[in-house]
């Protein structure tokens, strides 16, 4: 089977995350940018990298790459590619495409371009021409256009890989799936010790931790990607990698996990997604003040995404919540590395602690950082700013 490029997209800043997953899966990194890196392989490959990714957003397969400067010579190149062998004439296609290059003002102008090449030629060779549409539950193809340079991809993933399926009930701010798993990666944190999640909102962090510590694929929760639209896709193969992945998944973990929140309806609907998820059983839930989050001995993470006055509650506020949780930290959580994810650094200075680790994310365009704490136990201090 030949092979090509594979771009995965992720979302900003996530990049640094997905390149390791993908060099611990035993795929080269032929590139990285801010929002995506480049590796090669077969289009089975696409099969465990969307099984397995836990930060990646679109696996995308490389067909073609060109050069054009119109409209009219997009077109003329994408027709002479034999789509008739990937989509089928009786399907439904999708085209979606980043484009940015003079002669186009519009990208949903080069996406209705590139779709009407593609059942031109399907129907030129085969007589019938899939239904197209913006769904992205079936076909799914993806144009990049920068400057002159094209590049004509099959969308493998369909609905972006941060859709596990286990959030049915997000509440205000949820964390994306996706970053929540990054921030996990983060944390070093992986199935050893406890992980303890005081504010956790709809449960995200706490639901990816559990699906990392007990070494779940994500995908295993997925029963519909964009490479089961493709003609003569491996069943076979899909079959064998679902069941290789849940051999190697663990069925407990030594640790706690445990997540609580303020607010009664966030637990519901956390405790509602990680049954969705399939590790409700490994997930401690209660409703509390975050300071009242119980401990167990042992030790391990404490990862707190407070609001941070973007998009919830009032700046003023929170400085007294961020100058509790540094409290709560020196009182409370010796033998334990605390994390703070915030957009507002100068709320984050109201900890009072001396970050160890800042590790740069993005959360729904603001920019955000992942705070990292020692809380040394006994005699050594906990280092203040
Ligand atoms: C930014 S959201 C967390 C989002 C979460 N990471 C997710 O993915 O859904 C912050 C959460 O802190 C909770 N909260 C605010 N003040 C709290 C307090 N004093 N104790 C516990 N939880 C609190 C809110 O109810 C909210 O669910």
């Amino acid at each position: 089977m030949h092979k090509s490029k594979i771009l995965i997209t992720c979302p900003k800043g996530l990049a640094p995350f997905l390149k390791q997953e993908l060099l611990n899966l035993g795929f080269p990194v032929l590139s990285e940018s801010v929002a995506g890196v480049e590796t090669e392989g077969a289009l089975d490959d696409t099969l465990s990298l969307n099984l397995r990714l836990r930060t990646g957003h679109r696996v995308l397969f490389q067909l073609k790459e060109f050069s054009a400067n119109s409209a009219d010579e997009l077109y003329r190149e994408l027709y002479a590619l034999a789509w008739e062998k990937y989509v089928p004439e009786d399907g439904y296609l999708c085209v979606t495409s980043s484009v940015d290059t003079p002669s186009i003002k519009d990208s949903r102008f080069a996406s209705l371009k590139c779709k009407d090449a593609i059942v031109d030629r399907i129907r030129e060779q085969s007589g019938r021409r899939p239904d197209s549409g913006p769904a992205r539950d079936r076909s799914v193809s993806h144009l990049y256009w920068k400057d002159e340079l094209c590049k004509a991809y099959l969308d493998t993933s369909g609905e972006p890989l941060s859709r596990r399926g286990y959030r049915k009930m997000p509440l205000t701010a949820p964390m994306q799936e996706t970053l929540a798993a990054a921030v996990v990666l983060a944390t070093n944190w992986n199935g050893g010790g406890n992980f303890l999640n005081p504010l956790c909102g709809s449960g995200t962090l706490a639901i990816e931790a559990a699906l990392i510590g007990l070494n779940r694929a994500p995908g295993l929760l997925r029963s519909n990607f964009g490479f089961m639209h493709i003609k003569g896709w491996n069943e076979r193969l899909w079959r064998e990698l679902r069941e290789q992945a849940k051999k190697e998944a663990r069925a407990s973990l030594p640790g706690r996990i445990i997540a609580t929140d303020i607010d009664p309806a966030a637990i519901e609907a956390a405790k509602k997604n990680a049954a969705t998820a399939g590790v409700e059983q490994l997930i401690e839930f209660g409703v509390c003040d975050y300071a009242d989050t119980p401990l167990p001995d042992g030790g391990g993470v404490i990862v707190m995404n407070p609001p941070y006055g973007e998009r919830m509650g009032e700046i003023q506020q929170l400085e007294a919540a961020y100058k509790g949780i540094g409290d709560y930290f020196k009182q409370k959580c010796r033998g334990y590395t605390g994390y703070v994810f915030t957009g507002n650094p100068s709320l984050a200075k109201k900890v009072s602690l001396k970050p160890k680790q800042s590790v740069h994310f993005f959360n729904s365009g603001i920019e955000c950082r992942l705070l990292e704490y020692d809380l040394y136990e006994g005699s050594k201090k906990i280092k203040k700013t």
